[in-house]
């Protein structure tokens, strides 16, 4: 099995987008299949983004110097997702806003794993090379299974209730 950090990542991002659409095909009152879809979706965004987050985007900015804006603005999106994910872990699909903060996290991350894909995955194979791309996949595959699985509360979220609540 390869190890290689973009096809690993991209299959990551496959099962993502499956997800998206079984949750978009799922008709209006299919209220217990969103809650598992919604589920398993942040699951999977929360593993995704930490191994991205915490392995191949301080690896890429220290590597490749070109990338960088490509790299903060991609952290900015792992943000808004973050809080997104955050929210619609608190929400029961009863909720009116449940539906369309999906909708709108699923647009989001849609746009986000393009932009990866088409834009700056190219440059990083290029600028790595194929040792390098199976090191961090290696490294990737280890911290998975330590990966936290549910989304937490995002820290300056956090910071501005405790004050609020101090
Ligand atoms: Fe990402
Ligand atoms: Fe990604």
């Amino acid at each position: 099995m390869s190890t290689d950090a973009i096809v690993l990542l991209k299959e990551d991002h496959k099962r993502v987008r499956k997800l998206f659409k079984q949750f978009q095909a799922a008709g209006r009152n299919a209220t217990a299949e969103k809650r598992r879809l919604v589920g398993q979706i942040l699951e999977e965004l929360t593993v995704h983004t930490y191994l991205e987050n915490e392995v191949m985007y301080p690896e890429v900015r220290k590597l490749l110097p070109d990338l960088e804006e490509d790299v903060l603005e991609s952290y900015e999106e792992h943000h808004v997702a973050d809080l997104l994910c955050f929210e619609l872990s608190t929400m029961s699909p009863d909720d009116e806003r449940f539906e369309a903060k999906t909708m709108v996290l699923i647009e989001s991350v849609t746009h986000h794993i393009e932009e990866e894909e088409q834009d700056w995955f190219p440059k990083v194979r290029e600028g790595l090379g194929r040792k390098q791309l199976q090191e961090l996949g290696a490294r990737m595959a280890e911290l998975r299974e330590k990966a936290p699985r549910k989304p937490a509360q995002p820290g300056a979220l956090k910071k501005a209730i405790d004050a609020l609540t101090a």
